[in-house]
């Protein structure tokens, strides 16, 4: 095997036809079913979507693959910081691959391990709070050196399901928990779990202490990084109001990264997972308002004909998970196919074993 990491996957993909791409992935996939198991986030287009063999949101992902071990090849349609997780998951002698290398997730970029660990000294000086007694709480959406840095200081990873029960961990375990970097996940599950608004903290990255108030990090019990994820960002209170006149049955059902402007006008919140399972649960003739991505608004729309299911926001495209074409998918097969690794995404060791400490410390709360 030799390895390649390449962004651009060559002219002879863009002279296929759509039809005939997809009909090259299904017959490489069958080729080498022995070997390999795709995987597919929530968000991944239609066309990608319907090759995995395994979809979910990102967690479930990471930890069903780790599973199956009997597969040399986990090719991962999603974005960058889930082929990590599933690297750090998987076996030592699995091979993880991320179709297109510019697939990240601007969001969890938003917190880079070196402005982690600059802000840490400067929050625990600010709050007169000792470090050992700041526990940090990172969103899965973040890059492993972030996890590391968290297994490496006590704290836990998060994910969009299980947010509010990991900050009452966290809050339980030290005097100030520092949440990065979505603030408004941290914020929801914050206010979710009863805390007070002067209870609950913006640090601003590059500001001299955080942006912060000696008096507001007085009160503090969640720190915030000014992290977002700006697809979800599109979605307004109102969107919510507009929804409420246009079709008044309709449950409004947001992911929590949206604002918390817009959470608490909407009547539910949760992961994609938990989107999915509320609307598939739904009486027939039900009528279903959906902030979060559009690509998967759109497939619950085509696997629900019998209910009216409508985006809150029509803009909410994430466009780093729909860069993972089918072309994508077909380069990565026939390289497969023909002895080259294209695309590893390889967390180094000492990297992977601090921040599964971060995950294992979340699967164990
Ligand atoms: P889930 O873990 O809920 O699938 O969310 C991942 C994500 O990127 C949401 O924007
Ligand atoms: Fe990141 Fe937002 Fe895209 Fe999710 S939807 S991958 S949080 S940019």
């Amino acid at each position: 095997m030799s390895y390649v990491q390449q962004i651009d996957i060559g002219a002879k993909y863009l002279g296929l036809t759509p039809e005939k791409t997809i009909e090259r992935i299904g017959a490489r996939k069958k080729e080498l079913a022995d070997r390999i198991l795709i995987l597919g986030h929530h968000y991944q287009q239609d066309d990608v979507y319907q090759f995995a063999d395994l979809s979910g949101d990102s967690l479930k992902l990471s930890r069903e693959a780790a599973k199956i071990i009997d597969k040399e090849f986990l090719i991962f349609c999603g974005v960058h910081f889930m082929a990590e997780a599933a690297d750090i998951l998987a076996a030592e002698r699995q091979i993880v691959i991320l179709p297109h290398l510019d697939a990240g997730c601007p969001m969890a970029e938003m917190s880079t391990r070196g402005a982690v660990e600059a802000a840490w000294p400067e929050l625990a000086q600010a709050a007169k709070v000792s470090q050992d007694r700041i526990i940090p709480v990172t969103y899965v959406n973040s890059s492993a050196t972030v996890k590391a840095f968290v297994g490496e200081h006590g704290g836990s990873v998060c994910t969009s399901s299980n947010a509010n029960k990991v900050l009452e961990w966290a809050l339980d375990s030290g005097d100030l928990v520092f949440f990065f970097p979505d603030q408004h996940l941290g914020r929801n599950a914050s206010f979710q779990l009863g805390l007070s608004e002067d209870e609950v903290v913006l640090w601003k990255r590059g500001e001299p202490m955080g942006g912060c108030s000696a008096k507001e990090l007085e009160n503090a019990r969640v720190v915030l990084w000014d992290g977002y994820c700006e697809v979800h960002m599109r979605s307004f209170p109102e969107h919510v109001h507009q929804w409420r006149v246009q079709d008044a049955n309709a449950t409004i059902i947001v992911h929590p990264e949206c604002r918390n402007e817009v959470l608490r006008l909407a009547d539910l919140s949760g992961s994609t997972e938990m989107i999915i399972s509320a609307v598939a649960d739904g009486k027939p003739g039900s009528s279903w308002v959906i902030g979060t991505e559009i690509n998967l608004v759109h497939r619950l729309a085509r696997l629900h004909p019998d209910k009216t299911i409508h985006s809150l926001s029509e803009s909410c495209l994430c466009p780093t998970m729909d860069a993972v074409k089918p072309a994508n998918l077909l380069w990565v097969l026939d390289n497969l196919a023909e002895g080259r690794v294209v695309n590893r995404i390889q967390v180094p060791p000492d990297i992977a074993r601090q921040a599964r400490k971060s995950l294992d410390q979340m699967l164990a709360i």
